[in-house]
């Protein structure tokens, strides 16, 4: 099923797409000082291996066949100002917990993809922003500019790659020791239980779970299997994630993998600022920078799949992004809004399928919900983004296809950004703490709930589910 690239190979280079358009760039007004940010960044050493990143693509492609589930969770906005240890290990412990209770729950693995150590770069629906008359530019994310509004703040400036690029290498290095350190024991399940779940109506199904885990873990210690024997039950692999958003970063980090002694020519170009990156839905036009960067990098890909996207549109997606059908390469993120994605869904799946096209298919139940609030505030409700998630699981059961995994803007933190759940915020008690520097996400008892009710879903969507064919 492979096709050739619709371009050659050949004439991708890491700075091609420089030749065109490209979305959502901010206006530096010193390029000299760009270019010298960008040398210095290609001087620093990768953040991540490619290894891993083609470890990652395995991974994946068990996804796309069905056989383990992706799970996508972070931050909407990383920031410069909430950059603290407890904020990690709380989004770490989060996931975690998720993902247990997805494995135990829903019988299936779980690769565990952070949206984290690097999600610094937001696109906006305006480039610039009005307040009292005064205009200036929009905040396209700390790796650009500050939230303030104040000229000076809003002014892009090209040092904040650097400032970046250290933040994200802090924030990896810690999910790195968090991840094979000992806070990923699955010992520790019952104890991961933070101050949150204490008040949580799910707090004895949460308890249940983690008592049945021990049990388990203790049956396997008499049989010999202890995390001596068996590493993965103290440890795990959090991978990390963030929008290819501003690509004079991104080109910065790329660098050629010379493995297995590859002549220059034959290697690989990998992006090493995280594992796995994503195009947007405002930057994935064809023709444009954004997919012209992408496609000439090994690491494995998604791209965010809005309401208005066309079956035709997705196909030559696939063709530049996947030229040769790599199971596990291209993962497609929808984010429809409830109630849309039932009516849109179903024939794109059909068209991959028909087109034999291997791809990850990913749920983002939360960009196609989003309301503002009488008091201005952005926000979505548990029941919408619920709704989307069955809607996403009914529609590839009845296809026949997998729906691999999903996507979500969550934090560890008790935050008050989406109503409802079983905590029952309500538009009321939003402003309590409303922290998002960006679109508003779940907090640490909405993400725990939607963890079981996922597992439930999970488990009718595989009983008698067709496997996607390689
Ligand atoms: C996001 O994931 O924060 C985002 C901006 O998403 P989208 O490109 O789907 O709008
Ligand atoms: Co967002």
């Amino acid at each position: 099923m492979s096709k050739e690239p619709i371009s050659g190979k050949n004439t991708w280079r890491p700075d091609s797409w420089r030749a065109l358009p490209a979305r959502q760039q901010p206006d530096y007004a010193d390029a000299a000082q760009v270019a010298r940010v960008e040398a210095t960044l290609r001087g620093y050493p990768p953040l991540v291996f490619a290894q891993e990143a083609r470890s990652l693509q395995d991974q994946l492609a068990r996804v796309a066949q069905g056989q383990a589930f992706l799970l996508h969770g972070g931050d909407c906005a990383e920031s410069f100002a909430d950059f603290a240890a407890p904020k990690i290990r709380d989004t770490f412990k989060v996931l975690l917990q998720m993902a247990v209770v997805l494995t135990f729950g829903g019988s299936v693995p779980v690769v565990k993809l952070a949206r984290l150590a690097g999600q610094y770069a937001k696109p906006r629906s305006a480039p610039t922003e009005e307040q009292a008359g005064e205009s200036l530019p929009s905040y396209r994310g700390d790796i650009v500019n500050d939230r303030e509004f104040t000229p000076t703040a809003r002014r892009p400036d090209p040092g904040r790659m650097i400032t970046a690029y250290h933040h994200s290498a802090a924030t990896l290095n810690l999910l790195r020791a968090y991840a094979q350190g000992g806070l990923a024991d699955l010992h520790q399940v019952g104890r991961w239980n933070m101050s949150f779940v204490e008040q949580n109506p799910l707090r004895d199904r949460y308890q249940a779970m983690a008592d049945r885990i021990a049990e388990t873990l203790r049956f396997m210690e008499v049989m010999g299997i202890t995390p001596e024997s068996v590493p993965t039950i103290r440890e795990t692999q959090l991978f990390t994630s963030h929008e290819a958003l501003l690509l004079n970063y991104e080109e910065a980090l790329t660098r050629r993998d010379l493995r297995d002694g590859a002549v220059d020519q034959d290697a690989r170009w990998y992006d090493c600022s995280a594992h796995f990156i994503w195009i947007g839905e405002r930057t994935r036009g064809l023709g444009e920078a954004h997919v012209e960067f992408c496609r000439g990098i090994a690491n494995p890909l998604g791209v965010k799949i809005g309401p208005k996207v066309s079956a035709d549109e997705l196909v030559r997606l696939t063709e530049y992004l996947n030229p040769h059908n790599r199971c596990g390469r291209l993962t497609f993120i929808t984010r429809m809004g409830a109630d849309t994605l039932e009516r849109r869904l179903p024939t794109l799946v059909r068209r991959m399928q028909r087109e034999g096209r291997s791809v990850v298919w990913a749920a983002d139940p939360m960009h196609g919900n989003t309301v503002t609030t009488a008091g201005g505030l952005k926000t979505r409700d548990f029941d919408a983004i619920m709704r989307e998630i069955t809607q996403f699981f009914a529609v590839h059961k009845a296809e026949g296809s997998y729906g691999g995994g999903i996507h979500l803007e969550m934090t560890g933190e008790h935050v008050t950004e989406c109503t409802g759940g079983a905590c029952g915020l309500s538009q009321d008690d939003l402003s309590a703490r409303y922290r998002s520097y960006c679109d508003p996400r779940l907090n640490a008892d909405q993400v725990l709930e939607l963890a079981f009710l996922l597992a439930d879903t999970l488990k009718t969507a595989r009983r008698g589910q067709a496997k996607t064919a390689e």
